[in-house]
């Protein structure tokens, strides 16, 4: 596929406008020579940009070289990067040049220590000046929600956790305000198999194992629904006491496994587990300092328990609806990325997925359909899959989701499409 500079623009905060980088960058020319891919080379350019845009450079560093004067042997010398060898290779010269004579020897000795006083001077000011630009980076990814760019959609879920713990944790002198903002929440994203939703997650856990100084805590159905009375209640109270140590977001997926309507009648261990949950979020609100976000996902929000869906617990109700035709386009072209021939027409094949009698297209399915059709590009020894393998599994694909799951949630969360008049065949988001 053929690649231009076009692609390597990016949205700079700081200046407010479109940056274009220098052609004749090496980080350009690998992008260009395919050595390394748009993410990587983007990544490069803004860490590039900011360091030289938007970080104080300490100019003193720069007389202080000159003020050495270098000579050339020296700068030769300099060249070696290796100190030690520099050092002796300068000490050798000299004494070649000007016999032994002890004074030259420990000038040029002091200077070879300033000089390499010098580049250590400059490596760890190089080292804070990349910290301080990963910091600016990750900002911008977080503020224009791009750290999520693998998952397609659920936009509303992505500026929840954005907005109110992620930028307030990891930035809190920026986005703190005067007195520090509580950090807390909990969110239940919903809706039917293959939307996102663990994909969500992934991402979740992705950015926490950045070193940030955050921490992913995760709660299983699995552990929860031991045979041993109080494993669950212990599993969820370790999981929250784990939490409390440092900024953390906290992971229930399959919910519905873990605070189960039916616990909280059943005179089991079962009902402490939902007990344990409900009171371990109640302790979050009198404990500002705590950081925590709780993130549950389930494709049957009707089993989780009122208490556990209330405001102040997982008060909010994200709905994870399956993809519309713009979503389908952006999940084709996520899938597809490299191993396409160049000719595909994207918004054909979104349009090819729209929801028919037999249902709706989820995320997944166009998953599948991709896979599927690279298995034939393979099986014809093409490195590149073409339109017509695509259209060939999608004629042969039945969308995953009915039309009838898809009524219930829409009638879950009060949203009557029949109402709206509109005829519309996909919903939109809406919490
Ligand atoms: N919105 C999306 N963005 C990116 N990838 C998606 C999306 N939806 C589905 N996928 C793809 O489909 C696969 C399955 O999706 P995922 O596991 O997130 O579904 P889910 O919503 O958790 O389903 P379930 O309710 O059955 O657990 C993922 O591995 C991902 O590759
Ligand atoms: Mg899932």
């Amino acid at each position: 596929m053929g690649v231009s500079l076009e692609d390597l623009k990016f949205h700079c905060p700081r200046c407010n406008k479109l940056v274009l980088c220098k052609v004749r960058s090496i980080t350009v020319r690998k992008f260009m020579e395919g050595k390394i891919d748009r993410d990587t080379a983007i990544k490069r350019l803004k860490q590039n940009h900011y360091r030289h845009k938007h970080t104080e450079y300490d100019k003193s560093l720069d007389n202080y070289r000159e003020q050495i004067d270098l000579s050339t042997k020296e700068s030769r010398a300099y060249k070696f990067r290796d100190d030690v060898k520099a050092r002796l290779w300068l000490f050798i010269s000299a004494k070649e040049e000007l016999g032994v004579c002890a004074e030259t020897l420990k000038k040029a000795d002091e200077k070879l220590c300033k000089l390499m006083e010098f580049k250590k001077k400059r490596a760890d000011l190089r080292q804070i000046f990349d910290e301080e630009a990963r910091k600016l980076i990750l900002y911008d990814e977080l503020a224009t929600l791009e750290v999520f760019k693998d998952v397609v959609g659920l936009e509303e879920a992505k500026r929840q956790i954005v907005y109110s713990f992620l930028l307030p944790v990891l930035f809190p002198e920026k986005y703190g305000g005067p007195s520090p903002r509580r950090a807390q929440g909990g969110m239940l994203i919903y809706g039917p198999p293959g939307t996102g939703k663990t994909e969500f997650l992934r991402c979740l856990r992705k950015l926490c194992a950045q070193n940030l100084g955050l921490q992913c805590v995760e709660i299983h159905p699995t552990t929860v629904q031991k045979e041993l009375i109080g494993a669950g209640e212990r599993a969820v109270h370790e999981a929250f006491e784990e939490a409390r140590k440092k900024p953390s977001i906290v992971i229930i997926d399959e919910a519905d496994g873990v605070l189960s309507e039916r616990m909280l009648w059943e005179p089991s261990y079962a009902r402490t587990t939902l007990k344990q949950f409900l009171d371990e979020m109640d302790g979050l609100r009198t404990r500002e300092e705590d950081k925590i976000f709780v993130v549950a996902c389930s494709n049957e929000p009707w089993k989780i328990a009122e208490p556990a869906k209330r405001p102040g617990r997982l008060g909010i109700h994200i709905y994870a609806p399956p993809p519309n035709l713009e979503e389908r386009e952006r999940l084709f072209r996520l899938f597809l990325k490299e191993e396409t021939s160049g000719e595909i027409d994207f918004k054909r094949l979104a349009e090819l997925t729209k929801p028919t009698k037999f249902g709706y297209y989820s995320g997944a399915d166009i998953n599948a359909i991709c896979d599927e059709a690279m298995k034939t590009a393979f099986q014809f020894e093409r490195k590149a899959v073409t339109m017509v393998d695509l259209e060939e599994v999608i004629k042969k694909f039945k969308p995953s989701i009915s039309a009838e799951l898809v009524k219930m949630y829409e009638k879950l969360r009060g949203y009557d499409k029949d109402a709206k008049g509109k005829g519309e065949t996909e919903p939109p988001y809406i919490i």
